[in-house]
């Protein structure tokens, strides 16, 4: 029987990680973990809760009870945070903020880092972030570190949010998109590093058909 890899995928947003970690967890027949999603449920958990990121005190009573649970499911799979399933809620740009400032405190990444461990570890999983190859799994089977450049980044984002049905102005995304980069990457703790055994793929010039492929192709190789 193959064994069951852990797969790290990192990269700045909209640099095609879950895009391509999904189609690849359903061919593998392998579990796809947002990590991205976790770090937006703690933000968005803070903001119902009203906490103020400065007040470590509050923060770590809310982590302590915190329930983050994944329903994995072929078509997409749902983020339910302490019962509720939010996994459009998370997707808004208020929480594209507050999830990177949140990001960067320690006993936020600590508890997080903790649960995609646990929930990684048995192998057979495909986990994206920022910080998967460095420091949740730096012994992963395998990592890519994908990236693409910011006009091709925020078109992306931009014809998501369109999508939508909203109606996002382009150069506001890529502001978001500059400020959102700088914060993950100046970061005292953990920040967007490619890790330096990581396969760097830019996904700028690639079809999504192309980027799942070669990707696939680098997990055949190490399965040969
Ligand atoms: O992947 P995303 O854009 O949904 O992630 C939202 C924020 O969460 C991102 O700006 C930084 C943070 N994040 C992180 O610090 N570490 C991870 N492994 C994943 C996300």
């Amino acid at each position: 029987m193959e064994r069951k890899l852990i797969i790290a995928i990192d990269g700045p947003a909209s640099s095609g990680k879950s895009s391509s970690a999904k189609i690849l967890a359903s061919r593998l027949h392998y579990v796809y973990i947002d990590t991205g999603a976790m770090y937006r449920a703690c933000a968005l958990c803070s903001l119902k809760r009203n906490i103020d990121l400065n007040d470590l005190s509050a923060l770590t009573f809310m982590l302590a009870d915190i329930r983050i649970d994944i329903r994995y499911a072929p078509d997409g799979n749902r983020l339910i945070l302490n019962g509720e399933d939010v996994s459009e809620r998370i997707r808004e740009e208020d929480i594209s903020r507050l999830s990177s400032q949140i990001a960067t405190i320690g006993v936020v990444r600590e508890k997080m880092v903790d649960l995609q461990r646990k929930l990684g570890e048995q192998g057979g999983v495909i986990m994206d972030g920022r910080d998967i190859g460095t420091v949740v799994f730096p012994h992963a089977d395998i990592k890519f570190f994908l990236v693409a450049d910011m006009k091709t980044r925020a078109k992306r984002r931009w014809i998501e949010l369109e999508a939508k049905g909203l109606d996002p102005d382009l150069a506001e995304v890529e502001q978001e998109m500059i400020w959102r980069d700088k914060n993950d990457s100046n970061r005292a703790i953990a920040p967007l590093r490619r890790a330096h055994d990581a396969i760097e793929i830019d996904t700028g010039d690639l079809s999504l058909d192309d980027q799942v492929e070669l990707l696939h192709e680098h997990i055949r190789s190490l399965q040969q």
